[in-house]
């Protein structure tokens, strides 16, 4: 199943829960906006090359639409639809006052020179910019984005809009951007994951895991588990997986991986295959990379106890159900990478007030704001009897349907 499909399919599950007006449930699925735009740049052999970028803004009931721009070759408009309206809910389950929206450019960023990442985004800005800004669609980074990506928008931005720093959040700290926000996404999966254990007796200091991905979410989370005393028995990205059954040293591996080092030839593990990485033996399993990766195929022989969905939809549907009987316990990506788009917010707000916290301050709000959600989660989950994903996206869902019907739809 698709990630449009599913995510449509959770979605309608919520707004059945919590009794609907069909129109309305109509109307919350469809985008306020789908953009598309060809971008052509010079490579730096002088030759042409042309790439399809995606903006979906999906709903502004709540506040200015936001959400991250990913450059992947797999990126297309349905997944990218699917990831906006993930966004909505995800804005919402947070308590942070913004829509959804999503974007992305299909290349590999990989095989593009920093000159050529650079002319591509501004050449995405220029075709995108008098439909993103300050109240209207606040743009992050993604997968295959950063800081830097942030930084050549503001600029390109800037240059029809005046100096408009809170367009963009990510952004480099000399360039209005907030303390701890490139740890964010990790740290809030660390929090969410010592929410869950606790809920269940347990700690992250007692058990063990295993994260695909370790790139911005991937490493941040394994460095703050490790930190807190989580053992990380095994671990892989795109070019390959290791494993430690003692638990990997993560600071040496983040050593290793900034000298530019392939996880497979790092000394303190062995190299293990990458198809066993989601099925290997753990307490806590953290996909941090790519959607749809827990599927039905591969479902029946996850020994985790608990899923924590650091990715975007990482758990197909049918995976879910599969996991479900199983009784292992899914944290929903809605909730468990939502410190990015909290962080993110913290950063808006300071640069719309010109004031800027220090990194404790964003740490202990970020906190607040992670622990709230769990509780209001879990109360969606005990008054509507269902899991932690129907809880989630039904808290969402209300909340978007609520400001909804409050600003009136019909008219
Ligand atoms: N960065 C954020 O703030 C943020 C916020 C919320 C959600 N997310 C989601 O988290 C996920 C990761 O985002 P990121 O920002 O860390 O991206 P990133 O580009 O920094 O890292 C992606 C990681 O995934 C690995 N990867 C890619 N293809 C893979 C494959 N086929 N098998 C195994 N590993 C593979 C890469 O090697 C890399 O380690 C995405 O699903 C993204 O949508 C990110």
């Amino acid at each position: 199943m698709n990630a449009l499909a599913a995510t449509n399919r959770n979605f309608r599950q919520a707004a059945r829960l919590l009794g609907l007006d069909s129109k309305l449930e109509k109307s919350l699925l469809i985008p306020f906006r789908e953009i598309k735009v060809e971008c052509t740049i010079p490579k730096d052999d002088g030759t042409l090359a042309s790439f399809v970028g995606f903006r979906v803004q999906h709903d502004n009931s709540r506040g200015p639409m936001k959400g991250g721009i990913r450059y992947h070759p797999e990126v297309d408009p349905d997944e990218v639809n699917a990831l906006a309206q993930l966004m909505t809910w995800k804005t919402a389950v947070a308590a942070v006052p913004y829509g959804g929206a999503k974007g992305g450019i299909g290349c590999s960023p990989g095989e593009l020179s920093r000159s050529e990442l650079e002319r591509l985004t501004r050449v995405f800005t220029q075709k995108i910019h008098d439909l993103i800004g300050i109240h209207t669609d606040v743009p992050a980074p993604d997968m295959g984005t950063n800081s830097q990506t942030m930084a050549w928008i503001l600029d390109e931005y800037s240059k029809f809009h005046g100096h408009s720093p809170a367009v963009v959040t990510g952004k480099p700290i000399d360039l209005g951007g907030s303390l701890g926000r490139d740890a964010a996404t990790g740290r809030g999966v660390m929090y969410a994951t010592e929410a869950l254990l606790a809920e269940h007796g347990k700690s992250i200091s007692g058990s063990n895991f295993v994260i695909q991905g370790f790139g911005n979410v991937g490493s941040w989370a394994a460095q703050l588990i490790h930190e807190k005393g989580g053992k990380i028995i095994a671990l892989g990205d795109v070019t390959g997986s290791i494993r430690n059954k003692d638990g990997l040293d993560i600071p040496a591996l983040m050593k290793h991986r900034n000298e530019g080092a392939a996880l497979k030839d790092f000394h303190g593990a062995e190299v293990m295959d990458s198809a066993e990485l989601l099925v290997h033996e753990c307490d806590v399993l953290i996909p941090c990379a790519l959607g749809g990766v827990l599927n039905r195929e591969n479902a029946p022989d996850v020994k985790a106890r608990f899923i924590i969905e650091a990715a975007n939809h990482p758990t197909d549907p049918e995976a879910d159900e599969i996991l479900a009987k199983k009784g292992v316990v899914v944290l929903p990506d809605i909730y468990a990478n939502s410190g990015g788009v909290i962080v993110s917010y913290f950063e808006w707000v300071q640069n719309i007030q010109g004031f800027m916290w220090d990194e404790e301050k964003v740490n202990m709000e970020l906190h607040k704001y992670m622990n709230s959600s769990f509780h209001h989660i879990k109360a969606m989950c005990k008054s509507q009897d269902c899991n932690l994903r129907m809880g989630a996206f039904s808290l969402g869902v209300n909340r978007v349907a609520r400001a909804t019907l409050l600003r009136g739809w019909e008219a």
